[in-house]
């Protein structure tokens, strides 16, 4: 059978929302897709990101790792992952000025009926994850996505994350995602791929 292919679009500074994505990937993995990673580019100047102490660094080594999102990638894909930290309790430039290009494939309808989905990261414990998750569900609805939550359905969601997609507070970037956000992550990455496959994946002939 056809595998889902997810494309996992996340921008990231101090890696909290990247160790996220690569959670998301394991799930979908293990749940028999294709993934593509791919990380939104800067929006901000060097100016702004020699400001803060690893800022240039790490964008640097994580661009070399991950290329930049393309048209061509949503285009692709049977179900598409956002990641972004907080941005004042929305989502970064970064991330969105991704969503924006992709413009005219919504002009053409092409991503309509894709499955959509969306985790992220802030510093506080009430600093915005869910503003801003919520906050991309907005555009997701308008580019036609048929937006996947997480709910309550696996046990992992009892200990951590939300019921909008995955989560971590960072606390000033000094913490690491930890095995229960990692495991909130996994599940959606299975459940995005599970979704993607009903939707888009032919069945197999059923022998008579
Ligand atoms: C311009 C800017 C605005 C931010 N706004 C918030 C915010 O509203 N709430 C919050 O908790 N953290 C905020 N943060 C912190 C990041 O969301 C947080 O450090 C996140 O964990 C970083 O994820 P990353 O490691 O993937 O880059 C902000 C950071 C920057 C640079």
């Amino acid at each position: 059978m056809q595998k889902p292919k997810v494309l996992i679009v996340f921008y990231s500074r101090n890696s909290s929302t990247e160790l996220l994505a690569k959670a998301v990937a394991e799930g979908a993995i293990a749940a028999g897709a294709e993934v593509r990673m791919r990380r939104a580019r800067e929006v901000v100047g060097h100016d702004v990101m020699r400001q803060a102490p690893g800022w240039l660094e790490n964008a640097t080594e994580m661009n070399a790792k991950y290329e930049a999102p393309t048209e061509a990638d949503a285009e692709w894909a049977d179900a598409i992952v956002f990641g972004t930290p907080t941005r004042f309790g929305s989502i970064s430039t970064e991330l969105k000025a991704y969503i924006d290009g992709l413009g005219g494939l919504w002009f053409q309808g092409k991503l309509n009926g894709k499955v959509g989905s969306v985790f992220g990261s802030t510093s506080s414990r009430h600093g915005g994850n869910e503003s801003t998750l919520l906050s991309i569900y907005t555009p997701m609805a308008h580019l036609g996505l048929i937006i996947v939550p997480l709910g309550y359905a696996d046990a992992a969601m009892f200990k951590a994350g939300t019921p909008y997609g995955a989560t971590h507070v960072s606390q000033l970037d000094a913490v690491k995602p930890d095995e229960d956000h990692l495991a909130v992550a996994r599940f959606q990455g299975r459940r995005v791929t599970s979704v993607a496959r009903s939707l888009h994946c032919a069945q197999e002939p059923v022998a008579a």
